[in-house]
């Protein structure tokens, strides 16, 4: 049977994970509880995408900006952080996943940063999935600070990392708010409504499946399109 899909699964799909917060108030829950259950959605994502073949993840955990909430809700994202980095990364290992931290270390309770380095030295062998967790992460920061080490555009994107295919953001909103902006330029984008704590295997199948729908240009006319 002829497929409609016009392209094939996305290898670099970046994730906003929105709506925690949203979550928990819907269902009379302190914030914090949206964030403990987002972190088990944070699975199924990685799961999902390693059965449909993706190569690259990049989750937006905790932006710059998010330093602003009140102290006792950064302090419950960081907990969790660490918490994740304890029980996860052994099965991330196993499971051929690599991890790499994206963003600010300078600014992160300083007990993470062991961690940090020993879930990057312990999955740097992975070839299934490369997990990127952008944490404390402004991407006019990043762009910002590679762009002193390179003296062209593509030298640029190599520093940076690969070019995003499909970017999903939970929770309604349409903005990147600060996210991938370089990698960003060509991004095919799904908006879901449902908040990140119920975002399952399925949501990451829909999203994928409208991705390939999609026809991407690059600025050129569609092949169909090419003559006349
Ligand atoms: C995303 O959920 C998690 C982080 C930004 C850390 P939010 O906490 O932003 O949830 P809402 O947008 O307030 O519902
Ligand atoms: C973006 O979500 C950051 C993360 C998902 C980690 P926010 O909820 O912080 O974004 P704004 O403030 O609504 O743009
Ligand atoms: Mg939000």
């Amino acid at each position: 049977m002829k497929s409609t899909y016009h392209l094939p699964v996305p290898e670099h799909v970046a994730i906003i994970m929105d709506g925690n917060g949203r979550w928990a108030s819907a269902q009379g829950l302190p914030r914090t509880e949206g964030h403990r259950e987002g972190a088990k959605a944070v699975r199924r994502a990685i799961e999902g995408c390693c059965r449909l073949g993706v190569k690259t993840l990049t989750l937006y955990a905790f932006s710059a900006d998010n330093w602003k909430r009140p102290r006792a809700e950064v302090s419950a994202l960081m907990l969790l952080f660490r918490h994740y980095l304890l029980t996860e990364v052994e099965e991330c290992r196993k499971e051929g996943i690599r991890i790499s931290v994206i963003g600010r270390r300078d600014r992160l309770p300083g007990t993470l940063l062991p961690l940090i380095d020993e879930a990057e030295r312990e999955t740097r062998g992975g070839t299934r999935l490369h997990l990127r967790l952008a944490v404390d992460y402004s991407a006019r920061d990043a762009i910002f600070t590679a762009a002193r080490r390179v003296s062209s555009a593509e030298e640029l994107s190599k520093e940076l990392g690969p070019d995003v295919d499909l970017l999903v953001r939970t929770a309604g909103e349409q903005r990147l708010s600060d996210f991938l902006l370089w990698e960003c330029a060509y991004a095919e984008m799904v908006f879901l409504q449902q908040c990140w704590p119920d975002f399952d295997e399925d949501s990451l199948a829909d999203a994928v499946a409208q991705y390939r729908g999609r026809v991407r240009n690059f600025g050129a006319v569609p092949v169909t399109a090419a003559v006349g």
